[in-house]
C-alpha cells in the first residue's frame, strides 16, 4: 500500500479546500485539533499552520481505518488520504473550509501525543509561565502562528524594499570589544585569551559606520542586539533591529528611506495606507507639551507650562509655588470626564506611585473660581485667571498640577496623561484605520545632557552625532545649547527607531570629546579604530535602527513583546523552557580561569 510522505505527498494545506474542490482526492498532514464520536462515525478537525479541515472516518470506511480512528486523541500527528465531500446544509461559516469535509480512506498515525498541558485554542487563560515552559505547544496556537507569519512577511518586505532602494545586506560580528557608554553589555569570556572578555554587541553601530568608510554606500541588516538592561513591557535582552546606514545623506534622506519601508510594511501586512511624509516635532516641543520624547499623539491633553506665569506673579499667593525650584506644569481633565472627588483623590495615589510627592488640584467652577482645592483660598484672582486662561479651562474641568524638579514633573505628568487617556477612552484601539497610527519624527534634541552625579556633560545618545552647524559655536561656552541631528521615530507612544547623522569631521569631534571632559588619549583608547577610520576619507554619513520587535508588536496588535518573539525571555531574563541561564560546569569555568564569588542568600 502507498505510504504517506514517501509515496503520498501532501496535496493541500488544512486551510484551503472549498466547495470547488468537492470530488477531489486529497492528502492532508497535521494535528488532531479535536475529536467527536457520533455513533459510529468519528469526526476530527485536522490542523496545520493554514487552518482546520473536518475529516470524517465513517463506520463503513473499513474496519482497520475505523478502529485506528478510535485511537485518535488531541495533538496526535497524522496523515489522511480521502475524498472532498460537500457538507450540504451543515456549512460552518466560521471556517474557510466550512463548506466541505474529507471522508478518509487511509489514515496513518505518525506520532501519538501525551495529553497537552493546555488546549491549543485561540483564547486560553493558562498562566503565561506554563505557556512559556511549553512554548512549542503555545506556538501551535493560531494567534501566535499568525503573528509570527506576519513577522516573516515583515522580514521579506524589509529585504525587498531595502534592496529596491539600493541597500546591501551585510553582517557584523556579535562578539565584539566592549565600548563604554550606552547599554550594559553581556560579557563572553575568551578561553583562548585567558582573563579577556568579548562583549555581545548592543548594536552594529561602529561596524556599520566602517562599512560607510569602506564605500558600501547603503547598508542594512536584520540583526540581533544584546543589552543587559532591566526589562520592561517593550524591552527584551536580545532583540532585533532593522539596522541601516547611508552615505552622502541629510536627515531628510534617511527619513525618506525609512518612511518608504515603514509605509510598505503597513500597506502590505495590514492594508493600511499611511500618508507620507510623517510629521516632525522638535524635541523641545515634545518635552514641553507631553513631558517625554515619545508622545502618543492619538489624543490631546497636552501639558501646560505655568513656570513663567508663577515666576512673574511670585507664586500667585500659593506658598509652595513661591520661589519654586524647577518647573510648574498642569494637565487638564475635561469636565466631560465627570470625575468625582474620590476619583480625583485616587489620582493622587497613582501620581505618588509614579514618584510624585502629591498632586495639587483644583476644580474650576462656573465663575472661574476654584473648588475642591487647598489652594482655592490662597491663590490670587490674578494668578487664578492667568492659569485658567493658559489651560483654556472651562467650568467643570479639573486642573492637576506638578511642580519641582523638571525630570520628576515630566515623568509624573507624562504617565498621568497616558493613564487618563486610557481611563477616559481617548485612545483608539489599534486597528486598520489610518487614524489609529500616529507616526512622528522627534528631531533636534540637545547633543549633551548634564550628569548630576558625575558633574559633567555626557552625550545624550552617542559622541558621534553631528551637531547643527549653527550650534557648534556653543560647544565650549554653553554645551547644553548644542542641538544635533539625532532623530527618533515614534508610533503611538512607542519609540520604534532612533538614529543620527554622524560626525565625520575630526576637528569638531575633538571639540565634542573636550566638552564631555574626555581627553584625547582616552578617546583614542576607547574609540581608537573608529577615530582612525574616520581620518581615512570617511564620507558624510548617517543612519538609523528600527526596533523590529516593537514594529511587529504594534503592527500585529499583540499584547506583549513576548508574543512576537518565538522564544522570548521573562521579565527576569530567564527562559522557562530551557531553564536558561543555568549553572556552568566547574571544568568549563576552570578552562576559562573563572571562579564565581556568588553566594546564594541563606
Ligand atoms: P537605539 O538604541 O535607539 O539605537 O535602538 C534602536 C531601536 O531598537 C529598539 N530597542 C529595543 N527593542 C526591544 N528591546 C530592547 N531592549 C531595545 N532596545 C532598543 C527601539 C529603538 O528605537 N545604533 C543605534 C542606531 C543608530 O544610531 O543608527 C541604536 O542602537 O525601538
Amino acid at each position: 500500500m502507498a505510504e504517506f510522505i514517501r509515496d503520498l505527498k501532501r496535496t493541500n494545506s488544512c486551510g484551503e479546500l472549498t466547495a470547488k474542490d468537492v470530488g477531489k482526492e486529497v492528502v492532508l498532514f497535521g494535528w488532531v485539533h479535536n475529536r467527536r464520536d457520533h455513533g459510529g462515525a468519528v469526526f476530527i478537525d485536522l490542523r496545520d499552520r493554514a487552518g482546520l479541515t473536518q475529516v470524517v472516518f465513517e463506520a463503513d470506511a473499513g474496519k482497520e481505518i475505523h478502529d485506528l480512528s478510535q485511537e485518535l486523541r488531541y495533538e496526535y500527528c497524522i496523515g489522511v488520504r480521502g475524498k472532498v465531500v460537500s457538507r450540504g446544509g451543515n456549512v460552518n461559516p466560521r471556517l474557510v473550509t466550512g463548506e466541505i469535509e474529507v471522508h478518509a480512506a487511509q489514515l496513518s498515525i505518525f506520532n501519538r501525543s501525551e495529553t497537552p498541558p493546555f488546549l491549543i485554542e485561540d483564547k486560553i487563560d493558562t498562566a503565561e509561565e506554563k505557556r512559556l515552559k511549553y512554548r512549542y505547544l503555545d506556538l501551535r496556537r493560531a494567534p501566535l502562528q499568525q503573528t509570527l507569519m506576519k513577522r516573516s512577511q515583515m522580514n521579506a518586505l524589509t529585504r525587498s524594499t531595502l534592496n529596491r532602494l539600493g541597500f546591501v545586506e551585510l553582517e557584523t560580528p556579535y562578539m565584539v570589544k566592549h565600548t563604554p557608554g550606552g547599554a550594559r553589555n553581556f560579557l563572553v569570556p575568551s578561553r583562548l585569551n585567558p582573563g579577556k572578555f568579548y562583549a555581545l554587541a548592543e548594536s552594529p553601530q561602529l561596524f556599520k559606520q566602517l562599512f560607510m568608510v569602506a564605500g558600501f554606500d547603503r547598508y542594512f541588516q536584520i540583526v540581533k542586539c544584546f543589552r543587559d538592561e532591566d526589562l520592561r513591557l517593550d524591552r527584551q535582552p536580545e532583540f532585533t533591529q532593522i539596522d541601516v546606514e547611508m552615505s552622502f545623506v541629510t536627515q531628510d534622506d534617511v527619513f525618506t528611506a525609512v518612511e518608504e519601508l515603514v509605509t510598505t510594511l503597513w500597506q502590505e501586512v495590514l492594508g493600511v495606507s499611511i500618508p507620507k511624509p510623517f510629521p516632525r516635532m522638535p524635541f523641545e516641543q515634545s518635552m514641553r507639551q507631553y513631558g517625554n520624547d515619545k508622545p502618543d499623539l492619538r489624543f490631546g491633553m497636552k501639558h501646560v507650562d505655568l513656570t513663567e506665569i508663577l515666576r512673574r506673579l511670585d507664586g500667585g499667593g500659593v506658598a509652595m509655588w513661591k520661589g519654586v525650584q524647577g518647573i510648574v506644569k498642569a494637565v487638564k481633565v475635561p469636565a466631560s470626564a465627570n470625575f468625582s472627588r474620590t476619583e480625583t483623590d485616587k489620582l493622587e495615589e497613582i501620581a505618588k506611585g509614579m514618584g510624585a510627592k502629591g498632586l495639587a488640584r483644583a476644580k474650576v467652577s462656573e465663575n472661574g473660581e476654584w473648588t475642591q482645592s487647598p489652594m482655592a483660598k490662597s491663590i490670587t484672582p490674578e494668578a487664578r485667571a492667568a492659569i485658567n486662561a493658559a489651560c483654556e479651562a472651562q467650568p467643570g474641568d479639573v486642573l492637576l498640577f506638578q511642580f519641582g524638579k523638571e525630570s520628576m514633573v515630566h515623568t509624573v505628568l507624562a504617565n498621568l496623561r497616558l493613564f487618563l487617556g486610557k481611563k477616559l477612552g481617548l485612545i483608539p484601539e489599534y486597528g486598520t484605520r489610518e487614524n489609529n497610527w500616529k507616526f512622528l519624527w522627534v528631531i533636534d534634541p540637545p547633543l549633551f545632557e548634564y550628569n548630576e552625579e558625575e558633574k559633567h556633560w555626557v552625550a545624550a545618545h552617542h559622541a558621534f552625532t553631528r551637531p547643527h552647524d549653527e550650534s557648534i559655536q556653543y560647544l565650549e561656552t554653553d554645551p547644553g545649547k548644542v542641538l544635533c541631528y539625532r532623530y527618533d521615530l515614534v508610533l503611538n507612544g512607542f519609540e520604534i527607531g532612533g538614529g543620527s547623522i554622524r560626525l565625520h569631521d575630526p576637528n569638531v569631534q575633538q571639540r565634542v570629546f573636550k566638552a564631555m571632559g574626555i581627553p584625547e588619549k582616552e578617546a583614542e583608547e576607547k574609540f581608537g579604530f573608529l577615530l582612525q577610520a574616520l581620518r581615512f576619507g570617511a564620507p558624510p554619513h548617517g543612519g538609523i535602527a528600527l526596533g523590529m520587535d516593537r514594529l511587529a508588536f504594534l503592527l500585529t496588535g499583540a499584547e506583549s513583546l513576548r508574543d512576537v518573539i518565538p522564544f522570548p525571555k521573562t521579565q527576569k531574563g530567564t527562559d522557562l523552557m530551557t531553564d536558561a541561564p543555568g549553572d556552568a560546569d566547574p571544568r568549563q569555568l576552570r578552562e576559562l580561569h573563572i571562579a564565581s564569588t556568588y553566594k546564594p542568600p541563606e
